[in-house]
């Protein structure tokens, strides 16, 4: 062989290394693909909020998680073509996870706050929700309002929303983080803490799961508030997708259905 021809086959070759480079470069940043080139979805969420997502014993007596946000992770993945994997994780941990790559999204409820903004996307809002605080039935005249909880210890999920607002309507108040909202409800009927603040639909439920529990008369209305889907920075194709499902089990009733479904497992279970 001639050299130069040699040459040219290396050269060929050389450039043909960096194309090959440059595509899969490409590929890392696009999770889009990544997602559907594994066949994995992995969903991260805080599995103690029921309606939203909670552990359930199934028929068989093995550990499960369900719930409506469950349910349009299901969807999504469905939709992508793609198997659905949930990693339950500490809510504080969750947008973190997603920033990092360590999880494809995060669907638990999360509010698209400006904070949580700055570091990841959100799809559209999927669902509504204000927020209340719980206290003991046997307190029902002592706390009704956020003003008589000065002083007292109040109880929030960490990381949440709820956190910040406890603060911001009780600044008073000696308020107590917890990651686990199951840890909370225990430290409510424990009395180690004299009120919880979380989202309206979970009290309802935890009401009906606990007699001895209440809400109480003042509650928050959160115009900005809501749940979506929390996203890695960029992915606009991805967040399209997800979009794209959001809207088709809204249009054709599924949502609603889901959250029906997800009330009746959450009454059934304790
Ligand atoms: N909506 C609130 C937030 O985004 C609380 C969500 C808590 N979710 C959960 N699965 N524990 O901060």
């Amino acid at each position: 062989m001639k050299k130069g021809m040699l040459k040219k086959i290396l050269a060929v070759t050389i450039i043909g290394i960096m194309g090959l480079g440059l595509v899969s470069c490409g590929n890392k940043k696009d999770k889009l693909s990544s997602i559907q080139e594994s066949g994995k979805l992995v969903v991260g969420l805080s599995a103690d909020y029921a309606p939203y997502e909670f552990h359930i014993l199934d028929e068989n007596g093995n550990d499960q998680i369900v719930g409506f946000d469950v349910e349009i992770a299901n969807e999504i993945a469905k939709d992508l073509g793609v198997e659905l994997e949930l990693k339950d994780m500490n809510f504080e941990n969750l947008v973190a996870g997603v920033s990092s790559g360590k999880i494809d999204l995060a669907i638990s409820g999360m509010t698209p706050d400006e904070e949580r903004q700055k570091s990841i996307d959100f799809s559209d809002i999927y669902y509504k929700a204000e927020h209340g605080m719980l206290v003991r039935v046997k307190d029902k005249d002592k706390y009704k309002n956020f003003e008589d909880l000065k002083g007292q210890k109040v109880g929030a999920q960490m990381g949440a929303v709820q956190a910040q607002i406890a603060e911001e309507k009780i600044p008073e108040a000696d308020l107590q983080l917890i990651s686990n909202v199951n840890d909370l409800v225990l430290a409510l009927k424990g009395e180690k803490i004299e009120a919880l603040v979380v989202e309206l639909p979970v009290a309802e439920m935890i009401v009906k799961n606990n007699p001895e529990l209440m809400i109480a008369e003042e509650k928050v209305i959160d115009n900005e508030g809501g749940s979506a889907v929390g996203i890695q920075k960029g992915q606009e194709d991805l967040v399209e997708k997800i979009n794209a499902t959001i809207n088709r089990i809204k249009e054709d009733g599924l949502l609603d259905q889901f959250i029906i479904e997800a009330n009746e497992l959450a009454e059934k279970q304790n």
